[in-house]
């Protein structure tokens, strides 16, 4: 079951129609924060480590990109295939997030941050299903930034989540097939409600996407850069704001992007 908004909702019969709001140009980004492991490693230290490290590289991350322009940030916390790693890394993940959770929320809600967390419900401990719904049902008024986090996410799983809800739809007469659309479409999705991704970063040198925002990302911008995650934070996000400027957005048109209508810059 998705976290988030879709759950505020009755299951099956209603469509997902809660509109982020947002400023005027959006500008969303998301990252994979990669390479924890390798940082931790080449210091000798425990992974843990460096997945401590990774939380302050993505506070530090949130505050270079409100300055930076960015209006939606997504990140990839915990995906569902994650659970593979070993009882004690999981757990120590875990107790990060409740961590960031209970030392932050109050001051990204009072900067008028509005933290959202996306991914399945099943499998996590209880105590983290009540914190990141208390976090959204906190902040769910703020529109100055928008921060998703990605946690038991898996795009493939929250896209066959879509199709169920629709095909029960279609099937008690609710929804008319010939209704689905691509516009409609991801207004099921776990993450709805955001505008289009522009820009998808992944750090440490990985050049996957790992299940991440599989059809969000369709005409996103990808930007891959060696840094591990745990060194991250305002200079390496400009300068992958920066390649993104520079980048020719067609969306698939002949000229930039004019005829679909999307043209982001970076402030
Ligand atoms: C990938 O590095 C990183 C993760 C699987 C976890 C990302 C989590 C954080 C940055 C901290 C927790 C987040 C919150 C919101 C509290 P890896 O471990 O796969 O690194 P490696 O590829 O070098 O082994």
């Amino acid at each position: 079951m998705p976290l988030g908004p879709t759950d505020a909702l009755p299951k099956e019969e209603t469509k997902v129609t809660e509109q982020i709001s947002c400023p005027l140009h959006p500008l969303h980004v998301a990252i994979i924060m990669d390479g924890n492991g390798r940082w931790a490693k080449g210091r000798g230290q425990i992974r843990t480590m460096g997945h401590k490290a990774g939380v302050n590289a993505l506070k530090r991350t949130i505050t270079a990109a409100v300055d930076l322009g960015v209006t939606h940030l997504t990140v990839f916390a915990f995906s569902t295939e994650n659970w593979r790693r070993p009882v004690s890394e999981v757990n120590d993940l875990m107790g990060l997030l409740r961590a960031f959770i209970k030392s932050d929320l109050e001051r990204l809600r009072k900067e008028g941050v509005c933290v959202r967390i996306v991914g399945q419900e099943q499998g996590l401990p209880g105590d983290i299903v009540t914190m990141v719904k208390e976090a959204h049902d906190k902040t769910k008024d703020n529109s100055r930034f928008f921060l998703q986090v990605a946690l038991n996410y898996g795009a493939q799983a929250d896209i066959v989540n879509a199709v169920k809800t629709i095909a029960k739809m279609a099937k008690s007469g609710a929804l008319n097939p010939e209704d689905i659309s691509v516009e409609s479409f991801p207004g099921f999705l776990s993450t709805s409600g955001l505008p289009p991704l522009d820009l998808l970063i992944r750090t440490s040198g990985e050049h996957r996407l790992s299940n991440f925002l599989l059809w969000e990302a369709a005409y996103a911008e990808f930007v891959f850069q060696d840094i591990l995650w745990p060194d991250y934070g305002r200079e390496p996000l400009k300068a992958a704001l920066d390649i993104f400027a520079r980048r020719d957005r067609r969306f698939g048109a002949t000229e930039s992007g004019q005829e679909a209508g999307h043209v982001n810059q970076p402030a």
